[in-house]
């Protein structure tokens, strides 16, 4: 232990990458640090999503991170860095010292922080410090080979080499605004990841879509970017608009800004179905999430889906709507493509909601899952911009929808129910999951 690495007779040199969207502030930085000789800069971004890049690529020991980037910000790119190539440490670098931001970039993995304007000697003594409070993690990694490290980049890229993939749809809809319908998108979405298994979440809404919020993303690009280019969507414009939220789950975010929408006018249904065709195919599940609006577009987009999951909360008014949209989808398409699911389920102690077996009696369906009411874990989750399943799956309500996400992936994938889920109640042995219960 202790022995300097052989080999290159040389001493240690702490290599260096510099992630930010102004060239000036990476020239300065390079400028600085071009004067330290046990300082080497081997590479500079102008993204997060250059930044992981780069990281992958060089293996830096350092990368100073820019937190405000377009594409990937900052801290979802450190957030992917410290999965990727845990041997880098990322120092990050904002105007403000603003108290959240930094939190964020700290849970991200951010070893240390430096506030702009940054300083010579701020910089080296930062670099240095965070240098050697890494060394037993570069030392531990070093031993446990370069084969793993390797796999988890390749990962962490999103195994862009992989091609084709299975591109099943999942359409989330409730004829009712507020029910959950975002909240379950994205959480089904998240919890269908997989480190083999790629997830896309799309915004439908292209008005007050809300998608964005829920997983604190931003991003100047959207669906109109590539409905602009829909002739031709070649990979990088569809790799630059797809957002990638900190767990890998890629997002399709709508326009920023209402004026986006009316100013093209090209974002029409038919625009849309193409654009979701084309993505599907690079993605394992592509989950959408709805508006209320029975249009043209939701026709499309129910026509798309493999599967619909029809949102429903034990209320009335709900109640009457999921009827009348449940006769036209199973109409249109067979009961078997729609899964009913009942959110904000309340313990039927409470008597708050209507009961869930009058519910079933009287739509003649059953419902599949039922995921329960709990505002302080939903709200924290969206104040977080955490799916609530990336918190720990095994508690309510988290589990109920990781087992709802389970159901979409098997009823898609046509696999069997031999699979572990666990039964909820009797006469789960036939899997029909719009049979009649016998009970
Ligand atoms: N099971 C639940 N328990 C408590 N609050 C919930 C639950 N599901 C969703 N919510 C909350 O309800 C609000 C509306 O949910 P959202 O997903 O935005 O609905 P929609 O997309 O259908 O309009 C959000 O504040 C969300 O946090
Ligand atoms: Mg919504």
């Amino acid at each position: 232990m202790g022995k300097p690495q052989g080999g290159m007779g040389k001493k240690d040199v702490i290599r260096v990458i510099l992630v930010d969207d102004i060239p000036e502030a990476r020239e300065g930085l390079r400028k600085l640090l071009a004067f330290e000789s046990d300082i080497e800069v081997v590479g500079s971004g102008s993204t997060g999503r250059e930044g992981l890049d780069l990281a992958i690529r060089t293996q830096p020991d350092i990368i100073l991170m820019d937190i405000n980037m377009p594409d990937m910000d900052g801290i979802n790119a450190t957030e992917q860095i410290s999965k990727a190539v845990p041997t880098a440490a990322v120092v990050m670098m904002s105007v403000h010292k603003d108290s959240a931001y930094l939190r964020r970039a700290m849970l991200a993995g951010a070893r240390d922080f430096l506030e702009k304007p940054i300083s010579g000697e701020e910089l080296y003594s930062t670099i240095r410090k965070v240098y050697q409070l890494n060394a037993n993690v570069r030392e531990q990694y070093r031993q446990g080979g370069a084969v793993a490290s390797a796999e988890r980049a390749k990962a962490a890229a999103g195994g862009s080499s992989a091609g084709k993939r299975a591109g099943h749809i999942v359409a989330v809809y409730s004829p009712q605004g507020g029910v959950g319908k975002t909240t379950l998108a994205t959480n089904v979405a998240a919890g269908l990841m997989r480190e083999d298994t790629r997830v896309l979440l799309v915004d439908c809404d292209f008005e007050f879509g809300d998608l964005a919020v829920f997983l604190y993303l931003q991003s100047n690009l959207s669906v109109v970017d590539l409905a602009k280019a829909v002739e031709e969507l070649d990979p990088d414009l569809i790799e630059n608009v797809l957002m990638t939220h900190a767990s890998g789950l890629r997002v399709l975010l709508g326009p920023a800004h209402l004026d986006d929408v009316d100013e093209t006018n090209l974002l029409t249904p038919d625009v849309f179905e193409r654009i979701i065709q084309q993505l599907a195919g690079n993605f394992d599940f592509t989950i959408l999430d709805m508006r209320v609006r029975l249009d043209r577009l939701a026709a499309k987009l129910f026509g798309l889906a493999d599967r619909i999951v029809l949102v429903g909360t034990p209320t009335l008014p709900t109640v009457k709507s999921c009827r009348q949209v449940l006769e036209v989808l199973d109409g249109e398409f067979g009961p078997e493509k729609t899964i009913f699911v009942m959110n904000r389920v309340t313990d039927p102690r409470e008597k708050a909601g209507l009961p869930l077996e009058d519910i079933e009696k009287s739509l003649k369906r059953q419902i599949e899952a039922r995921i329960p009411l709990d505002e302080k874990t939903m709200i924290a989750a969206v104040n977080q911009g955490v799916p609530v399943v990336a918190k720990g799956r095994g508690k309510s309500p988290a589990k109920e929808i990781v087992e709802l996400a389970e159901l979409v992936r098997r009823s898609v994938s046509g696999e069997d129910e031999s699979t572990s889920m666990q039964a909820t109640a009797a006469g789960k042995q036939e899997r029909s999951r719009f049979g009649r219960r016998s009970g």
